[in-house]
């Protein structure tokens, strides 16, 4: 018997020879970190994320050491989620040009000019009630809300941001968000839309961590069905026609199909978020010894990375860095 059947074997007989044939890898450049920086006077102040092991709600002055270290380390991009001292109805403080997110990212540009920091462009954390935008007789009113998130990331840019990714599910906010900037003399600066975002449990642990549980109801009527593919593609192409330069599919490793389809489907670049609660998984088999964490990461993000994703939004960025280093 010779040549009669495939020898696949061939190609990973040596280290050397499966690293020359290998299809994929993650680079520094394809990761970005999330970071929760909070409006807090204490300096000091770095609050664990129980349901997080790993991360934190950190003070301007912690976000800073911690951005510093992770630099060092290869970090390329992050992006930021802010935690407001004080919340209200409007979530007014997520359009503020003192909010802590505005003051994080001057911190950061300041300090850092070649670093991408994008930030996240929702009310939810701002808001005492937790929804994603304003509530009129009871339900998420849409048309309102796309004017504050336009608001929202104007501030951003004021700051200094260098890309704004709107994760609220309104529709229109693309548009508003892109009339907005132009408007206001930032055509350069990108929207990263969190185009195809499902209303997963997946996020259970970033509620904690951004304490932005909706105090009645849920998301369902922005976010959407996990049961649907077809619908996601609706969703990309109504937000690139509204001018979105990058589409995000969010879960990731649950939604492995969404983003091979939008590879597919557009020449935009695709980002997918790895998400809280599969950090969590991950991180909660790892400390149990279940699973070696290292090698599972990175597995988890290759997947990802296969489907088709261009850049990977992930609480693991800073553990991966130090791995690629
Ligand atoms: C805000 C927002 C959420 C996440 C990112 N932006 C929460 C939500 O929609 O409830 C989730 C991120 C994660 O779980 O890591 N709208």
């Amino acid at each position: 018997m010779t040549y009669d059947f495939f020898r696949g074997r061939r190609l990973r007989r040596t280290a050397s020879i499966r690293d020359l044939v290998r299809e994929n890898a993650i680079s520094p450049n394809d990761l970005m970190m999330p970071y929760f920086v909070a409006e807090n006077e204490d300096p000091d102040f770095k609050n664990p994320i129980s349901s997080m092991p790993g991360q934190f709600q950190l003070s301007l002055k912690q976000l800073e050491k911690t951005v510093g270290e992770a630099v060092s380390n290869g970090l390329k991009s992050l992006i930021l989620f802010g935690i407001p001292a004080q919340k209200d109805p409007e979530g007014s403080q997520a359009y503020a040009d003192e909010g802590i997110v505005q003051q994080a990212v001057r911190m950061l540009k300041d300090k850092w000019p070649e670093l991408v920091v994008a930030t996240d462009v929702c009310l939810c954390e701002f808001t005492s009630h937790g929804h994603c935008g304003l509530i009129r007789d009871g339900y998420v009113d849409n048309d309102s809300t796309i004017e504050l998130l336009a608001e929202t990331a104007i501030s951003h840019a004021k700051a200094g941001a260098d890309l704004v990714a709107p994760s609220d599910m309104m529709d229109g906010r693309v548009f508003a968000i892109r009339q907005g900037l132009d408007q206001n003399g930032f055509t350069d600066i990108p929207i990263m839309s969190y185009a195809v975002k499902y209303a997963s449990a997946f996020y259970g642990p970033f509620r904690e961590a951004a304490e932005s549980t909706p105090q009645f109801g849920d998301r369902k009527t922005y976010q959407m069905d996990p049961a649907n593919s077809r619908e996601g593609m609706r969703e990309a192409t109504a937000d690139m026609i509204e001018g979105a330069d990058m589409l995000m599919v969010k879960p990731a490793g649950p939604y492995l199909d969404i983003i091979r389809s939008l590879r597919d489907s557009f020449d935009l670049p695709i980002a997918a978020y790895q998400v809280s609660g599969e950090y969590s998984m991950i991180k909660a088999a790892g400390q149990n010894g279940w699973v070696d964490e290292q090698a599972v990461v990175m597995e988890s993000l290759l997947g990802i990375k296969r489907a088709g994703a261009d850049l990977i939004m992930t609480y693991f960025t800073e553990d991966v860095l130090k791995q690629l280093r």
